[in-house]
């Protein structure tokens, strides 16, 4: 548990809010940027040292041993499938209600990405379905948190020792969520975070990083992630071969396969700037979820669902998201939008449409023909050979229902704003 964020949660909005500097870029941001820029940019990746700093300053706010950065939450789970040698002829098992690198990912290693379905009330890949998916094929599942709330990973990591898996944690909308208690990123085999430009965090727009407790599969990832340069480690800031390694004539630089996925030394300061502020981030978008789900609550709506949150669960809202039962609120999701915006709400997003239903993945547009697809490699003796609706029924029910609301406010006067359009907004479709 983290102690530092329950305190903070028990503060004003105002202590926390205050906390937030205007533009997401704050004091120590400039600092660390300041340091890189005044080490110069010579013929080395990182002469400020940041990488080691900024990977062990993540590695432990997470209570975990290692984290490599990346330059995407992309990236990082790409590096976490070949490092656990996921190549074609396997399938993945991944959810359907998420952003498409979950499952690009998989075809990117040329294996086969599998869709279980999802829970209808967390809205979170459900255990007994993945079950259902699991084939003698299944090489690793990639279960996301999804919204910010940890999917049930008793369920999915039982299933992961029966059938010897590996579980690789997909982070990118949950920063310091807990499920039963314990930190998200430290429960599966290894876990990948998003600096993307809407995430919790960010390095200038775009980013990641992986954490694991594991030596051996931190090494390999680290690897992956630089173009599998034979000399790299797991620890911290270990990405740099040293000048009398590298200039020998005898030196064989590559022993595996890898991209180029590494980070810049600028992106990684601004990266260690954010993370020290990251409770008071992510305390912020709690403090807005839990404005809207009183608006719920005082006024008495019924048709705005928002997921279960399960005993134990710390859910850490990259956005608010509810379920919209058209029928009882007399409205479709559109007219809802219209509604909210005309209310000055700040739009309204909706959900990915299901990604098996995606037409790079219903037309197995993936390499030119569809027959190039992993699904008809011939080392793949699985029978997933198409994606198509009523693949995962529950789903493709909920996404187009769903509702998800900004948190990204970062004054009470933003929040307060979109708080009262949906107040405004429910009170208008009651009437
Ligand atoms: C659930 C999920 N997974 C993965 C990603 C990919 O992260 P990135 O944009 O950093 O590559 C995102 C968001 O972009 C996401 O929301």
């Amino acid at each position: 548990m983290n102690n530092v964020l329950h305190a903070m949660l028990a503060e004003s909005p105002e202590a926390i809010f205050a906390q937030l500097p205007p533009k997401r870029v704050g004091e120590t941001d400039r600092r660390y940027l300041d340091e890189v820029l005044n080490a110069g940019f010579r013929n080395t990746i990182d002469p400020a040292g940041i990488f080691a700093r900024t990977e062990a300053a993540f590695a432990a706010k997470f209570g975990v041993r290692y984290a490599v950065l990346h330059n995407s939450g992309t990236g990082t789970m790409q590096s976490c499938l070949l490092a656990a040698g996921v190549g074609p002829g396997d399938e993945v098992i991944v959810p359907p209600l998420t952003a498409v690198a979950t499952a690009v990912v998989v075809v990117q290693c040329g294996a086969v990405p599998v869709f279980a379905d999802i829970d209808p009330d967390t809205f979170n890949l459900d255990p007994a379905d993945v079950a259902r998916r699991i084939t003698p094929f299944t090489k690793a599942i990639i279960p996301v948190s999804l919204y910010g709330l940890a999917p049930d990973y008793d369920g999915l990591m039982a299933l992961a020792a029966e059938h010897d898996l590996t579980v690789i944690e997909d982070n990118a909308e949950c920063f310091l969520g807990e499920y039963k208690g314990r930190m998200v990123g430290a429960i599966g085999h290894a876990a990948s975070f998003s600096f993307q430009a809407s995430k919790h965090m960010t390095s200038a727009g775009d980013g990641g990083v992986v954490i694991t407790d594991d030596q051996e599969y931190a090494q390999n990832i680290r690897k992956r992630s630089c173009l599998g340069y034979a000399t790299l480690g797991a620890k911290p800031g270990d990405v740099f071969v040293p000048r009398d390694v590298r200039q020998d004539i005898d030196f064989e630089r590559h022993d595996l396969m890898g991209y180029n996925f590494r980070m810049s030394a600028v992106q990684a300061a601004l990266a260690l700037g954010q993370l020290e502020r990251l409770d008071a981030l992510v305390a912020a978008r709690i403090h807005i979820a839990r404005m809207y789900q009183q608006v719920l609550d005082e006024e008495q709506c019924d048709w705005l669902i928002p997921p279960v949150v399960p005993d134990g669960a710390l859910h850490t809202y990259w956005t608010w998201v509810c379920k919209l039962d058209e029928e009882r609120a007399g409205v479709d999701w559109r007219m809802f939008r219209k509604a909210f915006i005309a209310n000055g709400g700040d739009g309204l997003y909706s959900a990915w449409r299901p990604v098996h239903l995606e037409p790079v993945f219903r037309n197995l547009a993936f390499y030119g023909r569809p027959d190039q697809a992993p699904n008809f490699d011939p080392r793949y003796k699985g029978t997933v050979k198409s994606y198509q609706e009523g693949d995962c029924p529950v789903c493709e029910e909920l996404q187009p229902r769903l509702c998800q609301f900004k948190t990204s406010m970062q004054s009470i006067d933003a929040v307060e704003t979109q708080v009262n359009a949906l107040r405004a907004t429910i009170r208008e479709i009651a009437r």
